[in-house]
């Protein structure tokens, strides 16, 4: 055989087993039997085998063959990976239908729907039609680099197919990594035989599998993959979505099944409802549906806010609810000396988390639903939220014991209690270690003086052996004295020391925020802040003063007055005053963006977002955004593909910074890209 034909039936036997990939794996419908499929498979790897300069990565034989990492990279998306909105309220559903029309003023509006996946989501990207890379969600601007474990799964094109619409240059999928509960069975039962751990439901294992370090255990996983959004498309152009799911299934992708394009909201709750009757029938998990508006010039009209597009809506079925036991109710004392009854449950799956506590909120709602120890109870987990009882199960032959009664005296100080509403309370501010020790944590904290190393165990070692009483004992404290700690080596309290040190100057809205004053979050602690710039101002405003910061009212002035005047509370901030170096209000310019007065003008493409992403970002810290470049003008943003904006800006002597160097000035007046 010469060179060419090797060549020639090696690429005939490529496309002929991509074919029968496609056939198999995402219509489910094979021509061939699977010996048939085998002999192709067979000579093709003999023919590479015997010529291995003509392997490719996008070969079907290639799918595992890289060795077992030490660690998954960090990659940036293509385009950020939002999340949905979501709901269970088919009013809300209405509400996005009536949003979405008003935004698009009286044009039609079609959706497109489609299951709810309940997997793990991945960018899978594709240059000149091969698979690059394969990114988990992440943060949502990166994620983990994932690209070998998700060559071996079958339903991934390594190559888009090319008997479908054209291939683009670049092309960023969105889709979901999922695992049959069937497959998920069948794996656990083999992984408790060989004495291994079985997984607690098909999502864990998914994620366990998509995040290997060694891909050929990834290979052993039954994963599917099902394509539902394009994130960024080069060399073709789509105006509705359905065009897009056309395009997904032409290039070789499996799509989710039953999307569906309808035109009204009743449309929309009869594809839910038929799908939630369904829901224990399918093979696999979906959590709900979800809308999108199918045309694309519409979704650019909605626009998106930073987390979600305002174009799609997850209509989700109701949260999986589970029946256990409470074998015991206690009481947890927090930072503001709020008692809540906490139930302590028989440990139970819901919704595939185990959970073994579930939140009795308060006083009250313990009495409304007459919640005792050893009672039957329903929990339900709504996202990521703390479990919730939501009723007790009647069991009308068992003796229950008395209601449970919140108790007269502080579990951890033994104070007598107050009662305040809803709420039962522990008045020993300063004397009650269990809300020294959520000050001291929330003091620490990310929004409060940020202070790496000092988290909740820390905290509670620190106040139980007495090393801390009050915040600004953290100032005081000696490496040697940490050591006996347990758990907490020289490094690690040589870093907790420092990490405290250099906290000495911090600004002043991280500190009003860390002194946890009744109702001032975040945002208030910044208003605060920046309205009186000083602490000594701040402590010396009357409630007048007070009402004339934006967002505070007579009843919160009130409060922040009282926390001021508590003379313990003064006592403590001075000391703590007395141990920082310096409380610091950020420059002015900040409150209003750091690119206040700027105008900006971009031209040509962007890698790392869209053009209408890098926008809302520069708008977002102040700067103003034109088309045409002008006297005006003070950066222009190029890409490739710049066009005479470029020759304009040049010639008027602006500012050009190509995507570097735009990410770089991002970076240096901190917008997040
Ligand atoms: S569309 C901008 N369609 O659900 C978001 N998402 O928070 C575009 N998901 O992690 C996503 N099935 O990965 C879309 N048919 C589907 C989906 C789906 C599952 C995931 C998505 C995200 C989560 C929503």
């Amino acid at each position: 055989m010469t060179a060419d034909t090797v060549r020639e039936e090696i690429e005939a036997l490529r496309r002929e087993i991509r074919r029968h990939d496609v056939l198999y794996y995402v219509e489910a419908r094979p021509e061939i039997s699977d010996g048939a499929y085998d002999r192709l498979f067979e000579r093709l790897r003999a023919l590479e085998e015997a010529h291995p300069q003509l392997v490719t990565p996008d070969s079907p034989t290639q799918r595992v063959g890289a060795e077992p990492r030490d660690d998954l990279p960090t990659v940036r998306h293509t385009a950020p990976m939002l999340s949905l909105d979501s709901t269970q309220d088919p009013e809300e559903v209405r509400r996005f239908d009536e949003r979405v029309r008003r935004a698009v003023e009286g044009e039609e509006v079609e959706y497109l729907l489609e299951p709810k996946l309940d997997g793990v989501s991945i960018e899978l990207v594709y240059v000149e039609g091969r698979l690059d890379r394969a990114v988990t969600r992440g943060n949502g601007w990166e994620g983990e680099g994932v690209t070998e474990n998700v060559r071996t799964i079958p339903s991934v094109p390594l190559r888009l197919f090319d008997e479908g619409p054209p291939i683009p240059e670049l092309l960023a999928v969105r889709g979901e990594v999922l695992m049959s509960l069937s497959a998920f069975e069948t794996l656990n039962q083999s992984l408790m035989e060989e004495g291994e751990e079985p997984y607690a439901n098909p999502r864990n294992a998914t994620s366990g599998a998509v995040r290997q370090l060694d891909s050929s255990v990834t290979a052993r996983r039954p994963l599917e993959c099902l394509a539902y959004d394009i994130l960024e498309v080069r060399g073709a152009s789509f105006r509705k979505d359905r065009e897009c799911v056309d395009a997904l299934r032409g290039w070789g992708f499996r799509i989710p099944e039953r999307v569906q394009a309808v035109r009204s909201v009743e449309e929309i709750l009869e594809y839910h409802a038929s799908f939630h009757r369904k829901r224990d029938e399918l093979d696999y998990e979906i959590d709900g549906i979800v809308v999108k508006v199918d045309d694309l010039d519409q979704r650019t009209d909605l626009g998106s806010t930073s987390r979600h597009p305002r174009w799609a809506l997850a209509f989700k079925f109701e949260p999986r609810q589970e029946v256990t036991r409470i074998d015991r109710i206690a009481v947890q004392v927090g930072r503001t000396g709020v008692l809540t009854p906490v139930a302590l449950l028989r440990p139970v799956e819901v919704g595939g988390v185990t959970v073994s506590r579930a939140t009795l909120h308060n006083r009250e709602e313990l009495e409304r639903r007459d919640v005792r120890e050893g009672d039957l109870v329903r929990i339900q987990r709504a996202g990521d939220v703390i479990p919730q009882v939501v009723e007790v199960v009647p069991e009308p032959d068992r003796e229950r014991p008395d209601p449970f009664r919140m108790p007269e005296r502080c579990p951890n100080c033994d104070a007598p209690v107050e009662t305040s509403g809803p709420f039962t309370l522990c008045p020993n501010r300063f004397g009650c270690t269990a809300q020294l020790k959520g000050r001291i944590v929330h003091f620490a904290s990310r929004n409060g003086l940020d202070i790496e190393g000092l988290g909740s165990e820390t905290a509670a070692l620190l106040v139980e052996r007495e090393l801390v009483t009050e915040p600004a004992d953290l100032f005081e404290l000696r490496v040697e004295e940490l050591l006996p700690l347990p758990g907490l080596a020289r490094k690690s309290a040589e870093n907790l020391v420092s990490a405290i040190e250099a906290r000495r100057s911090t600004e002043l809205r991280r500190f009003l925020f860390g002194l946890g004053i009744p109702d001032v979050g975040v945002a208030v602690a910044r208003d605060l802040a920046l309205h009186f710039r000083s602490l000594d101002v701040l402590r010396a405003a009357d409630e007048g003063e007070l009402e004339a910061v934006r967002g505070i009212g007579p009843k919160m002035a009130e409060r922040i007055v009282d926390f001021f005047a508590e003379p313990r509370t003064a006592g403590a901030i001075d000391r703590l005053v007395g141990k920082m170096s310096e409380l610091f209000v950020a420059d002015e310019g900040e409150e209003r963006g750091p690119l206040e007065g700027r105008t900006f003008v971009f031209t040509g493409t962007l890698e790392s977002m869209t053009r209408s992403r890098a926008k809302r970002l520069v708008e977002s810290a102040g700067a103003r955004v034109t088309s045409a470049v002008s006297g005006e003008t003070d950066v222009v943003v190029a890409g490739p593909g710049a066009g005479a904006k470029l020759g304009k800006a040049e010639e008027l002597g602006v500012q050009v910074l190509d995507e570097e160097g735009f990410l770089e000035l991002l970076a240096e007046v901190a917008v997040d890209p």
